[in-house]
């Protein structure tokens, strides 16, 4: 894993730099024949050879130079040697018409325990140790004081939070029905690997997705034996088997005996709570200070969601998720819907970046899992194996490659999506699957700042040029960083 993060130049330099060393004594041209290896012809290739080396040893100082060019003018005296951050490299865009001249800083992890030093409020500094390299993730101990915490539990209780999911509504076998779907289609829809059987992961995962329903292996069976719907009794539904099933058995089912918070996708409450002008200073603090550690330009954190505060009951859970979706070519971002061309039938959040900060230190449970981080690969099909669901936050966080436990004032963040190696927004990274553990004793309060930007650039330019021509539109940017980046131009101030 580190291997590749050591510059090689160095390991070179040395090398060469000994190989050369033995050839000199032999090249004292008063004891050397003219038949000798120290010949002047010999004495040429050497000095070729030397500065054929220092050239190369220039030129590869030149690329780490501007290959690391950008953060320089943003970084501020506290970071360490090698602690730097390095942007995407600048390559000329691929097609003519896609101009760009904005790059993403993205934050390098060097290798999992690597500790930071970033200046993040003046007179402090803080470090910043990553936790893994896949997804890119990085912990902050006392990004928030102890008074910041509080003030933002506060004030969302002064706002009111409400149920982050709604208990499950029927009515949705009415779309079925107005598609005039039969059986045979919607057992092909259901089957994902397409086998003719449906599996038990396949059902999982269409209640969750479907009705926010958590089912576990166990309540599935507990359902086939219901409804007496697995017949030859061998854990898979054949099409025939399915075929004796109403719509929305399953559904009716579930209604009958009752869904309990528990058994939801996410047992918690939240408010949003608005970072602009006007609002309260602390806020204003925490969003200056989240364009801090990113280092990416004020604009792009300024019309992204506002904080998110959450509270997370004794038995409350969320279980492992994406904080955003995949990109395909018709998938529009909710927060750049308004410059979209064409209306979509997919929409996701484009959060490309989460920081999720602990408002207070929970006294059992409550970490947050990244169950596949690090892993060598990424297989979705065996995260829910048999009996065991890693996605499971209620039974199987310790099976997580990696838990953070919930300590006051402590900000985690990592990038939900990779870099497209242009300086731009990238696929999406499976491996930032996350989830809040269940909390075992006390109460948890964290906050969620997402940071929303759209894979598609143009997209994302537009909007902000739409933006900035509303006349109502907070044009603050009392941020210091907004003086490096103010231009009139959008797509330089993105
Ligand atoms: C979220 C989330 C994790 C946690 O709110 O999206 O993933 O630990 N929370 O609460
Ligand atoms: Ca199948
Ligand atoms: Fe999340």
């Amino acid at each position: 894993m580190t291997d590749g993060q050591e510059p090689p130049e160095a390991e070179d330099a040395t090398q060469s730099g000994s190989a050369t060393l033995p050839l000199r004594p032999p090249c004292d041209r008063l004891q050397c024949n003219k038949s000798s290896v120290c010949s002047r012809s010999y004495f040429v290739v050497v000095m070729v050879f030397f500065h054929v080396y220092i050239i190369n040893v220039i030129a590869l100082l030149f690329y780490v130079h501007y290959s690391s060019g950008q953060d320089d003018a943003s970084r501020s005296g506290g970071a360490p040697p090698g602690g730097h951050q390095r942007s995407e490299s600048r390559r000329p865009p691929s097609k003519p018409d896609f101009q760009r001249d904005v790059s993403l800083t993205r934050i390098e992890g060097i290798r999992v325990g690597h500790v930071q030093k970033v200046s993040l409020v003046p007179g402090k500094v803080h470090e910043m140790r990553t936790l893994s390299l896949k997804p890119l993730l990085f912990e902050i101990p006392g990004f928030l004081s102890e008074d910041e915490c509080r003030v933002v539990m506060q004030l969302a209780q002064l706002k009111g939070l409400m149920e982050s999911q709604l208990m499950v509504q029927d009515g949705q076998e009415e779309l079925a029905k107005e598609l005039n779907l039969s059986p045979e289609e919607i057992f092909n829809l259901l089957d994902i690997n397409q086998d003719g059987q449906l599996q038990l992961q396949e059902i999982l995962t269409h209640s969750r997705v479907r009705d926010g329903i958590w089912l576990t292996p166990e309540n599935l069976r507990e359902i086939y034996a219901g409804l007496k719907a697995d017949k030859d009794g061998n854990g898979l539904l054949s099409l025939e088997e399915f075929r004796l099933l109403s719509n929305d058995a399953f559904q009716r089912f579930l209604m009958q005996r009752g869904v309990k918070r528990s058994q939801l996708v996410r047992n918690s409450r939240h408010t949003w709570l608005y970072q602009g002008k006007g609002s309260h200073q602390v806020l204003q603090d925490i969003k200056t200070r989240v364009t801090r550690l990113t280092r990416l330009p004020p604009h792009l954190v300024d019309l992204s969601e506002p904080l998110q505060v959450v509270r997370y009951e004794e038995g409350g859970h969320y279980h492992a998720h994406h904080d955003s979706g995949p990109v395909y070519p018709e998938t529009a971002c909710t927060h750049t819907r308004l410059a979209a061309n064409t209306s979509t039938p997919f929409e996701t959040s484009c959060r490309y970046i989460t920081v999720l900060f602990y408002l207070n230190s929970v006294d059992g449970g409550g970490e947050t899992a990244f169950p596949v981080a690090d892993n060598r690969t990424y297989d979705e099909v065996s995260l829910i194996q048999n009996d065991v669901d890693l996605l499971d936050t209620r039974r199987n966080c310790d099976k997580s490659n990696l838990r953070v436990k919930p300590s006051k004032g402590t900000a985690v963040f990592w990038y939900n999506y990779l870099s497209d190696g242009r300086g731009w927004v990238g696929e999406q990274d499976e491996y930032a699957l996350h989830g809040g553990c269940v909390v075992t004793n006390g109460i948890k309060w964290v906050a969620n700042k997402w940071i929303n930007i759209d894979p598609d650039y143009q997209r994302q330019a537009r909007y902000q040029q739409l933006v900035s021509q509303q006349p109502e539109e907070e044009d603050d940017e009392g941020l210091p960083e907004s003086t490096e980046t103010s231009s009139p131009s959008i797509h330089q101030d993105l």
